[in-house]
């Protein structure tokens, strides 16, 4: 009894002891360090766990403590985020930060911390603002010796930085940080400036994910669409890396774990088993200090020709662009566990021109070749590479192809090459090659046009001229999912929503979206009775899409006129994620068509424009348009054969119109930005009467409402 007793005793006291010393080192050992004392108590030394994180500074209180500041750049105490008349600050954590932004730009002054010793192999720091390395800078102090600088990236979003400071461990150091520039980019922002043994990643995607997943309105923002793919938080573009592998439709993007707008490019990743309900995963392939993940493609590697495979299992290979400035190269990374972690090729790259434009590659097995064919792009050159491999490592030119087609137009990106059927046509395919090109295209900005002809394994032959793949403004970089099972046999793509042009509106914390995947097939038809038929790319929007059906509506479209009359009632039409079927009879009328109504002056119109032989997207008061000169107009796809009659079928969702026309013959993708998503229908018809038939609206119900399965 006794002595058990004492051994509860004594196991009091010891846990006691215990939840003391983690105190000790969580809270006292940073504070100590942090207001500069030097020397510690040998036995508090004794027991520093060299995983623990020492915070030097964190900027949470009113006044900036033992530093010494000089100067007015740096106001009377650590800045609450953003400045008055600063660019929006983001990426710090708390809420106080260094910003030397205080008074604009032209301030200047320095902030000398106390002395502090060295006890961790990295000081690390969260780091933005401009970037003159003799201007604006953190320091590291020794001895009055500066022995380590780092300055900003032009950037309000500070990332985090580190040094290796191992050879000062013990060693007492002082940080400055300071700013003598006045001009444009004149100042520096710094938080959290810490000691650690392992740098921090660069981002803190983690915590800005964590806050996120915690919202009410978690994928559900005013403009989110909510049953088109788009990344949880973060600017993405072009989709990367499309394949499907063992039950799982793989959607890898660029994407940019540090912030909302371009940089830091790396593989984002998410995986579906029905191409609507997606799964965000952790980063693919990050950015790193030696070069950044640009475009690319994956492949399952059924007989391990790579030798990545393991145990028998075949491995998922990405060959991927690494880009750095001045040179773009071909690299390879595997994957032995479903894409969830990937490894870098020891021997990359393995293609490189010794060009900074080389990039995009598409890689796929070309059956009756027996080999793996990459079509990738010399971008400036306007020129398509055709290689060939057997194990994707070592790739021998095979043939080119271009400048062709809108050869005027700046940069070919993002190629992509395969067969398709010929509808109708039973057994009958041909081969297309897809290129896109990053400005000048036909609605104005990006865009992606095609070729139709044949490829042998080592050469394509184009039978026809070029074609736009989509008449609307945000379309762009497509690529297709390669190794579909053949019980499927479809060819499905999905592209970027949006143009680089226009892609600077701020959703936030999500910046762009993806369309929605679509079937591809070929069809042979005449513009107008003079031309000769020819073979169009037939787009159509995954059948899967019906499993998101909600309530039905027929639409009462009798006798269409002008002025539009409304054909839902008010409060009918809660939310702009629906789909509407229609088939547009223009009789003598000039046009004939729909407007969605989002406010008293604020509609988009989507029509059948009869004189010039198209069905148009009017997006000029469609909301909010000012952001960009080149965002307001009118985008028009041509329609083939008879024009007595046009069928439309138009997706809504939130902030994303797609426009099938006549059963996929053409496409208008266009981004919208309403104000409200409580819409009216409305239909019109030009200076005469017209009809609208079999008019169905259609709610779509949202893919990110129930849990991934
Ligand atoms: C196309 C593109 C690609 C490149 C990627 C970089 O949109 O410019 O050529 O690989 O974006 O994010």
């Amino acid at each position: 009894m006794f002595l058990s007793l004492l051994f509860v005793h004594l196991l009091l006291i010891g846990t006691a002891m215990f939840y003391f010393n983690s105190l000790l080192r969580s809270f006292c050992l940073p504070v100590l360090v942090a207001l500069g004392v030097p020397s510690m108590d040998p036995e508090l030394l004794a027991e520093d766990d060299a995983d623990e994180i020492i915070v030097i500074a964190d900027f949470e209180a009113e006044s900036y403590g033992a530093w010494s500041i000089r100067g007015d750049a740096f106001g009377k105490g650590p800045a609450l985020g953003t400045l008055d008349k600063q660019m929006q600050v983001s990426g710090f954590q708390g809420k106080g930060l260094v910003n030397t932004f205080h008074g604009g730009d032209k301030t200047i002054g320095s902030a000398t911390s106390p002395l502090f010793v060295i006890r961790r192999p990295r000081l690390a720091f969260l780091i933005g603002g401009g970037r003159q390395k003799d201007l604006l800078a953190i320091q590291l102090l020794h001895k009055n010796r500066i022995v380590r600088t780092a300055t900003g990236a032009d950037s309000e979003h500070l990332l985090w930085a580190s040094w290796d400071v191992s050879e000062f461990i013990g060693e007492s150091v002082q940080v400055r940080i300071k700013d003598e520039a006045t001009g444009g980019w004149g100042h520096i922002c710094i938080d959290q400036i810490i000691q650690t043994a392992a740098p921090p990643s660069r981002y803190d995607l983690e915590s800005t994910l964590d806050k996120y997943r915690a919202q009410k309105d978690y994928m559900n923002e005013p403009l989110r669409p909510q049953f088109h793919f788009s990344s949880e938080v973060n600017w993405i573009n072009d989709p990367n890396g499309l394949v499907y592998h063992a039950g799982e439709y793989h959607l890898f993007h660029q994407f940019n774990p540090g912030g909302n707008s371009w940089g830091n490019m790396s593989w984002g990743h998410a995986v579906s088993r029905d191409l609507l309900h997606w799964r965000h995963l952790p980063v693919a392939l990050p950015a790193d200090d030696k070069r950044m993940a640009f475009s690319g493609s994956c492949v399952v590697d059924k007989n391990n020709s790579s030798g990545f495979g393991k145990d028998g299992h075949p491995p998922l290979i990405a060959i991927y662009t690494g880009h750095q400035p001045g040179r773009q190269v071909q690299n390879l990374a595997y994957s032995n566990d479903l894409g969830r972690t990937w490894t870098e090729y020891d021997n990359n790259p393995v293609l490189d021109l010794k060009s900074p434009d080389f990039r995009d590659p598409k890689v796929f097995w070309h059956a009756a070749t027996g080999k793996w064919v990459m079509v990738v792009s010399l971008a400036v050159e306007k020129v398509i590479v055709f290689y060939g491999s057997e194990d994707l490592k070592n790739w021998t030119e095979l043939s080119r192809f271009g400048p062709a087609g809108a050869i005027n137009k700046p940069n070919w990106e993002c190629p992509d090459l395969f067969e398709l059927p010929v509808e109708g046509e039973a057994g009958k395919k041909r081969w297309v090659l897809e290129i896109d090109m990053g400005n000048g295209a036909i609605a104005g900005g990006s865009g992606s046009e095609y070729f139709v002809g044949n490829f042998d394994g080592t050469r394509f032959q184009t039978q026809q001229h070029a074609q736009w793949v989509d008449h609307g403004r945000d379309f762009y970089a497509p690529i297709s999912w390669e190794n579909l099972p053949d019980t499927d046999g479809r060819r499905i793509w999905v592209g970027w929503f949006n143009n680089w042009q226009t892609s600077g509106i701020t959703t936030s914390p999500w910046r762009g979206c993806m369309t929605i995947p679509r079937v591809l097939s070929l069809r042979k038809v005449a513009l107008n009775d003079e031309e000769p038929a020819t073979y169009a790319l037939i787009q159509r929007p995954i059948v899967e899409l019906d499993r998101l059906k909600g309530e039905s509506v027929d639409l009462n479209t009798d006798a269409i006129s002008w002025p539009p009359r409304a054909i839902t009632r008010p409060g009918e039409i809660r939310d702009l994620t629906f789909e509407i079927r229609a088939t547009l009879k223009p009789g003598s009328a000039r046009s004939v068509g729909l407007r969605l109504r989002t406010g008293d002056d604020e509609f988009t119109e989507i029509g059948y424009d009869r004189r010039a032989g198209g069905v148009y997207v009017d997006r000029n008061r469609s909301g909010l348009v000012n952001f960009n000169n080149a965002f307001a107009g009118r985008h028009i796809a041509p329609t083939r054969g008879s024009n007595d009659s046009v069928s439309v079928r138009i997706l809504v969702d939130r902030s994303t119109l797609e426009v099938f026309v006549n059963d996929g013959e053409s496409v208008i993708s266009d981004r919208f930005f309403p104000t409200s998503r409580e819409v009216i229908l409305e239909a019109f018809a030009g200076n005469q009467t017209a009809s609208i038939h079999s008019a169905t609206l259609q709610m779509v119900n949202s893919v990110w409402s129930r849990k991934f399965e």
